[in-house]
């Protein structure tokens, strides 16, 4: 579970140039997957540089609850035993998948169509969150739903004992729901089928083909159309964690706006499902090298070096966004540090991610003398240039890492300290933030 009994406080000051090298943990999304595909094939996947953050280990311990034998070696280290598509056994409890909305849709697509029974819950933040975008395809399959009003957690998954393949549009944008559908789709006979307008984070596909499902994906009039062929016999891999771009977003917008920076961030994805800030910030005039462009674990890596910029505000393409979908956080505290305004259309499903955070990021931003407008669907940073926002805040965080971590790296740019109210859900999803982040030389203090 994330979130502390007792909130953590941080807090951030103006910091010196950063410098160093900062190596940024696994991948969340692949981390997730590997454990989960390790689990769907028969025999021992072997994995390495997974993230051992908190939304992770919560996968594991389902994995396990579910009737895998997930075992760690050492750090990253870990291996699964899988029980073969099909072969999830009833869990004895209640599955807790903490602040982990990939978790819990993820293995609840991996059970429903298997016929066992599991309840699912997690903490105060992943129970506000939309459930019903999952489970409606899913009751296409044969599994039944039942949860609180509105389709929250916790949710009673009843799994279809003899399942139909679907073809199901997605409604929205999400890799989520498109690889729950994938996932109930390796249990069901025949083929399943998933149309998506705008292409998402592709880590489902590229992982299913790598442990020998057949899958194919036509690019057509109507988008993505993505088809699987249900119960392949998954073939056990060696899976490379390749580095998190979400992660290292971090440091990457950090020394764009602590002035004298100039840091390596290697192995950053350039995977084009994922890559949308890297554009965005190049177009804002981001002084960014792509260096040693190569693959690692599957994904196209580059080295990045970093330094310091003067910015300008831009309009995001209201297309990129899902290949941004969580940067757009740390986007925005960019923003407040670029000449002009920096507008963000077609946003509102960040109104549905840990917390609300159009809500987050612009009451935060505003209390640091930020001026914001929003909409349902917009944000907009007017910026203040290079070392121009006056700070002086308490941000408040809403169980949400990314909004815990952007108002933190806020505060190192400027003029007077910003602090966030709780920061102990970055140990979500980035568990070395504070100590790398010091080592490149930021100030952050507890408190
Ligand atoms: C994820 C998909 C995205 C993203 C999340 C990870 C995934 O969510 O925000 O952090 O691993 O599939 P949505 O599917 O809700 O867009």
């Amino acid at each position: 579970m994330s979130g502390h009994a007792t909130p953590e406080p941080m807090t951030a000051r103006r910091s010196g140039p950063l410098k160093g090298r900062a190596e940024v943990p696994g991948d969340k999304s692949i981390s997730h997957r590997a454990l989960i595909f390790g689990a769907m094939a028969v025999g021992e996947t072997k994995i390495t540089g997974l993230l051992e953050g908190q939304d992770v280990l919560d996968t594991a311990k389902a994995m396990r609850a579910f009737g895998a034998e997930v075992t760690q070696h050492g750090p990253g280290s870990w291996t699964v035993h899988g029980v073969g598509v099909g072969g999830f056994s009833e869990p004895a409890d209640v599955i807790d998948c903490g602040n982990s909305g990939t978790g819990v849709r993820l293995i609840m697509g991996t059970m429903a169509t298997t016929p066992i029974t599991a309840t699912f819950t997690g903490d105060a933040s992943l129970r506000k969150r939309p459930m019903g975008r999952v489970t409606d395809p899913l009751s296409l399959f044969g599994a039944r739903a039942y949860g609180r009003q509105g389709g929250r957690l916790p949710m009673t998954i009843v799994g279809a004992a003899d399942p139909v393949p679907v073809r199901y549009a997605l409604p929205v944008a999400s890799a989520q729901v498109k690889s729950a559908v994938l996932l109930a789709g390796l249990n069901a006979p025949g083929e399943t089928v998933v149309i998506e307008k705008e292409p998402t984070r592709d880590h489902s596909e590229r992982m299913l083909l790598g442990f020998g499902a057949k899958l194919s994906v036509e690019k057509t009039a109507e988008g993505h159309v993505i088809t699987l062929t249900g119960r392949p016999e998954l073939k056990p891999q060696t899976v490379a964690v390749p580095r998190d771009p979400s992660s290292a977003a971090f440091p990457v917008c950090a020394a764009l706006i602590v002035e004298g920076s100039d840091i390596l961030v290697p192995g950053v994805s350039q995977n084009l499902t994922r890559n949308g800030l890297y554009l965005t910030l190049v177009e804002m005039g981001a002084d960014i090298e792509f260096q040693n462009p190569r693959e690692e674990g599957g994904e196209p890596v580059a080295d990045l070096r970093v330094r310091a910029s003067n910015l300008k505000g831009v309009e995001v393409p209201p297309e990129r966004a899902p290949s941004m979908i969580d940067e757009y956080p740390i986007l925005s505290v960019v923003a407040a540090f670029a000449e002009g305004r920096t507008v963000m259309r077609g946003v509102k499903e960040l109104r549905v991610k840990e917390s609300d955070r159009i809500d987050a990021m612009a009451r935060g931003l505003e209390a640091c003398g930020v001026r914001i407008e929003e909409d349902e669907d917009t944000l907009i940073v007017h910026g203040l240039g290079a070392g121009g926002v006056p700070g002086g805040a308490v941000a408040k965080t809403h169980l949400d890492h990314r909004i815990a971590m952007s108002f933190l790296v806020c505060g190192m740019a400027s003029k007077s300290a910003v602090g966030v109210d709780d920061a102990s859900p970055i140990l979500t999803s980035f568990p070395i933030f504070e100590g790398l982040m010091k080592d490149l030389g930021a100030d952050l203090s507890r408190g």
